[in-house]
């Protein structure tokens, strides 16, 4: 027997009132809508996706029915147009993934477990009304295809606060508004919005997510012990769509919370203090994720106080999660940031690699070393960090920034995709070798990683701010789960869901290309020149200010004189980072004549008139690549007022957006001039092309 579905678990509409719906708008489940549809099987995700299809059904006059047991399904009723079915697994699909095949003129999708089924679900709402074409699905007689995550654990990290925090604010880096969760120290009393939010990540493919911000100050310390209950109530909003909860702790959680002397990882009462607190956040959330931890990290405590390593540390927490199958990501991200700018050999870049490449094989199974793409810290162009790739005995999870610190903060449109689906696909080894989403995935241990990214998503209307930002997260998911996908690609899926009724012959799509495809390389164009970062404003990060970290403790410089610029980072005569990466890449980086001209100043510093590969000097580059990604800002928001632009994307988002590029046409005005400046007065060379830099 079928049965109508039961009440939807989908959050109401009243949620999402002046809201906007991001990448699953109503429409965007027209397709499966307006058809019969048939969902086979039990549990909690079961459920979800068949209330998915009830509501749909409702809106677009399909009809949904439900069965928990398959075999009770063919009760006589007419043939389903689309049938989603829990059946009993080969192994073949894994936990998440599932088949999706065309038999008898209906679209099946098959999964093995329930977290499957709902990823199946969102894929056939993607494909849309392709999802009912032959062609599109693989023919009747065809193969099924398989869907599968190529890295298991998809994560997102909120840097969000319980507290506004002085400094960091209610979001560390969010420019999206406040907190999805928290609110001027308390959790939100109504966390509709977390359930919509868990909806659209869901659809992406993210399966985990932290609630808290690495950098976990004193209140925040306490959702380990006495405001459990806090988190408990939002793992409750984002379990229906198959996300675990995670939660940043302090490694001094045994003396802020538990009112130790000590947190010394060795201590027999640390030891069994952790594990008391693992026990009970077991308890109380049985399908518990596990912790993330920054220690001896920007001023955050860690094992270093007792004299101990991060392998002493990361295992005394692994050890207190192990009997729940909880997992610990422990970061990389551990530099000096008290260094004396006058000390040239000290390079923040070797940091992550010195400390943790000794430690490679000495952590427990259910470590995860968190490394941030890039050896310095999220910048517009970094080469793919080395810890990276000589950590062959330790489970990886390579960690991306959604929100946009150092690439325009919302401000700007900056869409991420390609920069990610470079570091992702990028090789340490030659063809042959894995990727970095294949070492991320398991690489030569199997034992399977995460990838993780700093979330841009707050409680503003939009969700990021800026909304063509909701890309952004968007496409991290969709890469996390496929990271070969074309980013171009990617954001079609996208733009076709967040606006369905955009007419198909409109100026949108390519407005959309025209403005986001390329605007990373744009940005990093107007902005940081040939892999030099960090020449923002200190504090805050946005806007130029070219020497504003140059005479600092934070160990980012660009070097800078009359002669020339850039790091010397090579084993010759400089600090030795490029002989920290496998041969090829090691010789590559290390030559002045083989390094890649992006990464040009990230490795050597060279004399202004140092010629390029197309040419071009240093310094002329500088001039050129800066008038021209600023004058390409400009064209780019003029794109936006073309006719047909706010009818498809409607009134608000038009606006929003307008006025996002026009502090982006302005901004990167001011990046050109003092970049352009800047480097005039230091070498006293002329521009080439005539322009008059005061
Ligand atoms: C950057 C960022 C900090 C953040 C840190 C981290 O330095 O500016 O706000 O805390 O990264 O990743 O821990």
């Amino acid at each position: 027997m079928t049965a109508t579905v039961r009440a939807a678990v989908v959050a109401s509409d009243d949620a999402l009132a002046g809201v906007h719906p991001a990448w699953l708008p109503p429409e965007a489940f027209r397709a499966l809508g307006s058809r019969s549809v048939l969902v086979l099987g039990a549990g909690p995700l079961v459920d979800t996706v068949a209330a998915e299809m009830a509501g749909a059904c409702e809106r677009f006059g399909g009809s949904a029915r439900f069965a928990p047991d398959p075999d009770a399904a063919e009760d006589g009723a007419a043939p389903a147009d689309l049938v989603l079915e829990l059946t009993p697994s080969d192994g073949t699909a894994g936990d998440e993934g599932f088949f999706v095949e065309r038999v008898d003129g209906r679209t099946r999708v098959r999964a093995g477990g329930g977290a499957g089924l709902l990823h199946g679900f969102f894929h056939v709402v993607r494909l849309g009304e392709r999802a009912f074409d032959d062609r599109a699905v693989g023919g009747p007689g065809g193969a099924p295809q398989l869907h599968r995550p190529a890295v298991a654990r998809r994560m997102l990290d909120h840097w969000d606060n319980v507290d506004v925090h002085p400094v960091r604010g209610q979001v560390e880096r969010g420019y999206s508004g406040g907190s999805l969760f928290w609110e001027a120290g308390r959790r939100r009393r109504d966390l509709r919005r977390v359930r919509d939010y868990a909806r659209l990540l869901a659809a992406t493919g993210i399966n985990a997510l932290t609630v808290n911000n690495v950098n976990v100050a004193r209140t925040e310390a306490h959702l380990l012990t006495d405001r459990l209950d806090d988190v408990v109530a939002i793992a409750a909003e984002l379990r229906p769509y198959g996300i675990r909860t995670h939660l940043s702790v302090s490694f001094a959680a045994p003396i802020v919370v538990g009112g130790l002397a000590t947190a010394d990882p060795l201590d027999d009462q640390v030891r069994e203090w952790w594990h008391e607190a693992a026990d009970a956040v077991h308890a109380a959330l049985p399908d518990f994720g596990g912790f993330v931890v920054k220690a001896d990290s920007e001023g955050q405590p860690g094992p270093f106080a007792y004299g101990r390593s991060h392998a002493d540390g990361a295992n005394l927490l692994a050890d207190a999660l192990a009997p729940h199958g909880g997992v610990v990501h422990w970061r990389a991200f551990v530099y000096n940031h008290r260094q004396d700018w006058r000390d040239r050999t000290t390079d923040r870049a070797n940091a992550a690699y010195d400390h943790f490449a000794p430690l490679d094989g000495l952590f427990r199974d259910n470590v995860v070393l968190q490394v941030k793409h890039g050896p310095i810290d999220f910048q517009v162009r970094e080469p793919v960090s080395p810890v990276i790739a000589v950590m062959p005995r330790t489970r990886l999870a390579v960690e991306l920034q959604v929100t946009q610190e150092y690439t325009g903060q919302q401000q700007h449109v900056c869409y991420l995709a390609p920069m990610w689906r470079e570091a992702l696909g990028f090789r340490f080894w030659g063809d042959a070798g894995p990727t970095v989403a294949g070492v991320a995935a398991g690489g030569p241990t199997e034992r399977g990683g995460s990838l993780v990214a700093v979330s841009n998503a707050g409680d503003d209307p939009f969700w990021t701010g800026h909304p063509l930002a909701q890309a952004n997260l968007y496409a991290f998911g969709r890469l996390a789960w496929a990271p070969e996908l074309d980013p171009a690609a990617v954001l079609d899926e996208w733009i076709d869901l967040t606006f369905p009724d955009a007419p198909p012959d409109g100026p949108l799509r390519e407005t959309l290309h025209a403005l986001m495809d390329g605007s990373w390389l744009r940005y990093e164009r107007y902005t940081a020149p040939l892999g030099v970062g960090f020449m923002v404003r200190p504090g805050h990060h946005y806007g130029p200010d070219v020497d504003g970290y140059e005479y600092t403790p934070w160990g980012t410089y660009h070097f800078a004189d009359r002669d020339g610029v850039g790091v010397d980072r090579t084993v010759a005569t400089g600090t030795g980072f490029a002989g920290r990466y496998p041969a090829g890449w090691a010789q590559r980086y290390e030559s002045l004549d083989r390094c890649p001209d992006e990464l040009l100043l990230f490795f050597h510093h060279v004399p202004y008139e140092h010629r390029l590969h197309d040419g071009s000097t240093v310094v002329q580059h500088i001039y050129d690549t800066h008038a021209e990604g600023a004058q390409e800002v400009v064209e780019a928001a003029e794109l936006w007022e073309r006719p047909g632009i706010a009818e498809a994307v409607g009134a608000a988002v038009h606006e929003r957006v307008r006025e996002r590029l026009r502090e982006q046409v302005r901004s990167a005005a001011e990046w050109r001039d003092q970049l352009c400046t800047y480097f005039y007065r230091k070498s006293g060379v002329p521009d080439a092309h005539g322009r008059v830099h005061p």
